[in-house]
């Protein structure tokens, strides 16, 4: 949730971590601070506010120091202010940290040091830990990093921390559970961040830190440890991460620059799998363990938000091609309640980062009770990916919007291949309905860039209801997802209320909000509902509803009863939500836009909720 940075080497160390801060942003953006170790000391320079308000607040001060510390914040513990800003320093002075994740028995350790004197100056888990550390450093005269293995092995909760000591210039203390590390390798300098963004620049030999490992770093060492302080051997990898791929690329927003990477980042998700000439679709992760997913007695999809939406999709696809039963549980409340886990249940764990906490500890639990987790995700290394027993990887590319697009169409298209396959192997699908499955497929990205040609077309009806309050989204069948997906971008891309509905339930209550002030965008390609959902949108049409089509190119009917349509090039209907959606991320991107609203880092989100 919250982004960290740092640097021991022959640079300045304050404009890499500046730097390496603002392309973690959106990680969270309530406060940003740096601790710089030089020969006037150690100093914490922090405050409430985005990376730019912190850079702007240290104009004109001389920040000559090689080492330091950096931090970007998701309030947890104690409100967005600069108290509760990141690094803090301990109660002597002499070690400032940075931390991103959460010390669950804090509490406890604060109680323990309150009733030693300490006293606290911010309402962070944080400053707990970092003078829990100290206490042990001071009281048992050990070498700093025999303390932070002793604290950490009294922690409760997920953590990456780094520590800076006054007393030792030379070396930075680092140690990981449950968040992301990353550190970075170069020649007599090493880096730390939350991902490899920060640190490409400077190098492409990265290691990334494991659960329960500590690592010292000089100039010139890497010693990665447990905290058994057993020497680990680092494993050293390569990135194949290009900065481009970080930076905007000349779009105005990173979300738009991902809606328009859809047509690369699909192919990238089929490259190497689905080979449309073969007939075939290779996937290592779900060969490796295909009797298991073949004989599944049921499916579960955990995930949250637009990866929950990606599993609902996913329910009707392998419902109707490997016909094995299919929920879809929100992880936050599947990991709160006891759920019946069954011996052959799959988990499906859909998840961008990677790191959402709700999601790591419901499949945690579910593996307890012998459940196989197959993960379906986009950051290589991340905690859940660690996790699960099996999976596939998105390769949609690192997603620095808040809002996930491309993400979205990388998981759908990700499980669809899985079902795919799952059916072929047990037959429940005719190998003519796998084949023309696989070449619908296989045309997604050409069509997902017709479907980008309509953004002008998609801008002007923006701007047309760019100043509605409310919104209803609705679909049948496959779109029905589609329509949950597009209001959900709506909200927090615009902050306008909207809701997405099957548009069969309208009768049952929310036809009620329907007048001539309410928009109304049916997610209605040409499927075997649609007949169905032509009367529906009378129904809607005969309240005097504003009504938003997406529909298949040429359809007449519909064309003839919308106040605006939009055409999309036709799709098999289990295909077609990887396109239908597009024109939606469009849309709640462009009314976002014309409200002037900060569509990358949208109030109150984060990309990555590690938090619970
Ligand atoms: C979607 O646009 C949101 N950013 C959010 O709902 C997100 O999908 C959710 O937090 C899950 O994140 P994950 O895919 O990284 O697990």
């Amino acid at each position: 949730m919250c982004g960290i940075v740092a640097y021991i080497g022959h640079r300045e160390a304050y404009p890499v971590i500046l730097k390496g801060l603002k392309r973690l942003e959106y990680r969270g953006y309530d406060s940003a601070g740096v601790a710089l170790l030089d020969e006037t000391g150690l100093n914490v320079y922090k405050k409430k506010g985005k990376v730019a308000e912190m850079e702007d607040s240290l104009i004109g001060k001389a920040l000559p120091a090689k080492i330091g510390i950096g931090h970007t914040r998701w309030a947890t513990h104690g409100e967005p202010s600069d108290r509760n800003a990141h690094p803090h320093l301990s109660a002597s002075g002499k070690l400032a940290m940075i931390h991103n994740g959460i010390i669950e028995n804090y509490a406890q350790l604060k109680k323990e040091l309150v009733s030693k004197g300490y006293h606290f100056n911010s309402d962070t888990d944080t400053e707990v830990l970092l003078n829990f550390i100290e206490d042990i450093w001071l009281n048992n005269h050990c070498p700093l990093e025999e303390a932070v293995r002793i604290a950490l092995k009294r922690v409760v909760g997920a953590y990456v921390i780094v520590l800076l000591n006054s007393e030792d210039p030379d070396t930075l203390i680092a140690a990981r559970k449950g968040s992301p590390l990353v550190i970075g390798i170069g020649k007599n300098e090493h880096f730390l961040a939350s991902d490899a963004s920060p640190i490409i620049e400077y190098t492409k030999e990265v290691v990334y830190v494991n659960d329960y490992e500590l690592a010292i770093l000089r100039p010139d060492e890497l010693i990665l440890k447990n905290l058994g302080n057993e020497k680990i051997t680092p494993y050293i990898q390569k990135l194949d991460l290009e900065l481009s791929a970080i930076e905007k690329g000349g779009y105005d927003h990173f979300m738009l620059k991902e809606i328009f990477e859809q047509p690369q980042t699909i192919y990238d998700c089929l490259r190497g799998r689905l080979d449309a000439d073969k007939g075939t679709i290779v996937m290592r992760g779900v060969e490796n363990h295909l009797e298991q997913l073949m004989n599944a007695n049921r499916i579960i999809m955990v995930a949250c938000g637009t990866s929950w939406h990606a599993g609902l999709v996913a329910e009707y696809v392998f419902e109707e091609l490997c016909r094995i039963p299919v929920e879809v549980e929100y992880a936050s409340e599947f990991r709160y309640r006891n759920p019946v886990i069954h011996k052959g249940d799959i988990i499906m764990a859909i998840s961008q980062s990677g790191e959402t906490a709700d999601t790591l500890v419901a499949i945690e639990k579910a593996k307890e009770q012998g459940a196989f987790i197959f993960g379906v995700l986009n950051v290589v290394g991340s905690s859940i990916a660690r996790a699960s027993h099996s999976g596939a990887y998105t390769h949609a590319g690192p997603e620095i919007g808040v809002a996930s697009t491309k993400a979205f169409t990388a998981q759908l298209t990700v499980l669809m291949m899985v079902a795919l396959k799952i059916a072929a192997a047990k037959g429940t699908i005719s190998q003519e309905k796998y084949i023309h499955l696989l070449n619908e497929l296989h045309e997604v990205p050409e069509k997902v860039e017709i479907a980008l040609e309509l953004n002008d077309r998609i801008k002007e009806i923006a701007a047309k209801y760019a100043d509605t309050h409310d919104v209803l989204y609705l679909g049948r069948g496959y779109n029905f997802p589609v329509a949950l997906e597009g209001a959900l971008k709506l909200k927090e891309i615009s902050y306008i209320h909207a809701e997405g509905y099957p548009a069969a339930e309208m009768k049952h209550g929310p036809i009620a909000l329907v007048d001539e002030t309410l928009p109304v965008i049916f997610v209605a390609t040409k499927d075997s509902y649609h007949e169905k959902i032509v009367s529906n949108i009378q129904e809607i049409k005969a309240r005097k509803g504003k009504v938003i089509a997406i529909v298949t190119e040429g359809d007449e009917m519909i064309s003839s009863l919308a106040d605006d349509t939009i055409e999309l090039p036709a799709a098999d209907e289990i295909i077609a939500p990887i396109i239908s959606v597009i024109p939606l991320q469009l849309l709640a991107y462009y009314i976002g836009v014309y409200k002037g609203l900060d569509v990358d880092k949208p109030r109150n989100l984060a990309k990555s909720v590690t938090v619970e």
